[in-house]
């Protein structure tokens, strides 16, 4: 059984379509163990109450120094001593003793194809903000391994999304999670769940679903 901590900071879709693929059986040998968010007030916590998981909040505001909460976010994941650590819409960067403790044990959900719209400053709706601004014509989203870097570890999956004349930044937001997001995210956990990925000089091999 994979042991998976979901960490998040908002909405909590992403969470949503996780939790309702595990209810679904469409994520299969998988306990979604605890949530994590760095805002006391994401629907994301309600959410993980009302599928009766456990929520934690663990802000980093709450904290004297980034330094103090990165050593408390490392300490509070080594306690709970996930399999899988999953970044649904978390907006916090990923200390780099939690990277290095949990290898290619940490994945992420980035809304456009990386390595297009990515890295520091894009998160959320600036990600479709730029996208439009950019009027490219195809975007979409991505789920990869989390390293050092911003938005760099090897991807896992990727999906391709039409942008549309008249879009604006929420209307292909919501576009991109329900043709995307919502359906790589869960299928990238029961993949790895069931032991379909492997990471292999820094790329994914993905043994096929059937
Ligand atoms: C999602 O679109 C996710 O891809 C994005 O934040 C949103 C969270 O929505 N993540 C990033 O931008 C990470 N760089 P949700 O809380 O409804 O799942």
């Amino acid at each position: 059984m994979l042991k998976v901590v979901v960490c998040v900071s908002g909405g909590g879709t992403n969470l949503q379509a996780i939790l309702d693929a595990v209810s679904a059986g469409k994520i299969t040998n998988t306990e979604i163990a605890a949530v994590i968010s760095n805002n006391p007030g994401a629907k994301a916590l309600e959410r993980a109450k009302n599928a009766g998981v456990e929520g934690i909040c663990m802000s980093p505001k709450t904290y004297e120094s980034r330094a103090a909460f990165n050593k408390a976010f490392t300490e509070k994941l080594t306690e709970l001593n996930p399999d899988l650590i999953v970044l649904a819409g978390f907006l916090v960067r990923i200390p780099e003793e939690t990277v290095h403790l949990f290898s290619n044990r940490i994945v992420n959900i980035h809304p456009s194809l990386i390595p297009s719209f990515c890295g520091v400053g894009y998160y959320g709706l600036t990600v479709h903000e730029k996208a439009l601004e950019r009027g490219v014509k195809v975007t979409g989203a991505t789920v990869h391994f989390v390293n050092e870097g911003m938005d760099e570890g090897p991807i896992i999956a990727q999906k391709a999304v039409a942008v549309e004349d008249g879009d604006t930044p929420e209307v292909l937001q919501r576009r991109v999670m329900e043709q995307a997001e919502w359906i790589l995210l869960p299928q990238a956990i029961d993949d790895i769940a069931n032991g379909r990925i492997r990471v292999v000089d820094n790329h994914v091999c993905r043994a096929s679903r059937d």
